[in-house]
């Protein structure tokens, strides 16, 4: 499993998303260790439910966040954030159901997910953040 290397131009410039994403990064690497050390079910379940369990929390903050600041696009990572969700939970279905190749599929899907979207669609809702303080000085 490949490992998941933080970057610091992920940063966001907001203290309590940066330390999520920091922490999903985190949980991430706890789960893709887990699954190369082949630990038993109870276990790697019990990492999943942690990074389901912070990813949530994220997603309410960070969403929080875009209505709050009347993010244009909400609507749009409010339909990522949804999917990534709704894969998520097949995917740990799945896993639950006995399908072998699942944790695999789970943990590069995860990993992938994370790094792409903290990286790119992330960073474009903090970035018209930082133009729209900068335009009003608010
Ligand atoms: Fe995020
Ligand atoms: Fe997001």
């Amino acid at each position: 499993m490949n490992r998941l290397v933080w970057n610091n131009d992920m940063r966001t410039g907001n203290q309590e998303i940066d330390y999520h994403h920091l922490k999903l990064f985190e949980v991430l690497s706890a789960l893709n260790r887990s699954i190369d050390k082949k630990k038993s079910k109870k276990a790697i379940g019990e990492t999943l439910e942690k990074f389901v369990a912070t990813l949530l929390h994220h997603f309410v903050a960070e969403e929080f966040l875009m209505i709050t600041k009347a993010f244009p696009e909400y609507h749009n990572y409010r339909e990522q954030h949804e999917a990534m969700i709704i894969k998520t939970a097949d995917l740990i279905q799945a896993y639950r159901d006995g399908d072998s190749k699942a944790k695999v599929e789970l943990a590069i899907f995860l990993s992938e997910w994370a790094t792409a979207h903290i990286f790119k669609e992330d960073q474009k809702f903090f970035s018209w953040l930082e133009t729209k303080t900068n335009f009003t000085g608010a």
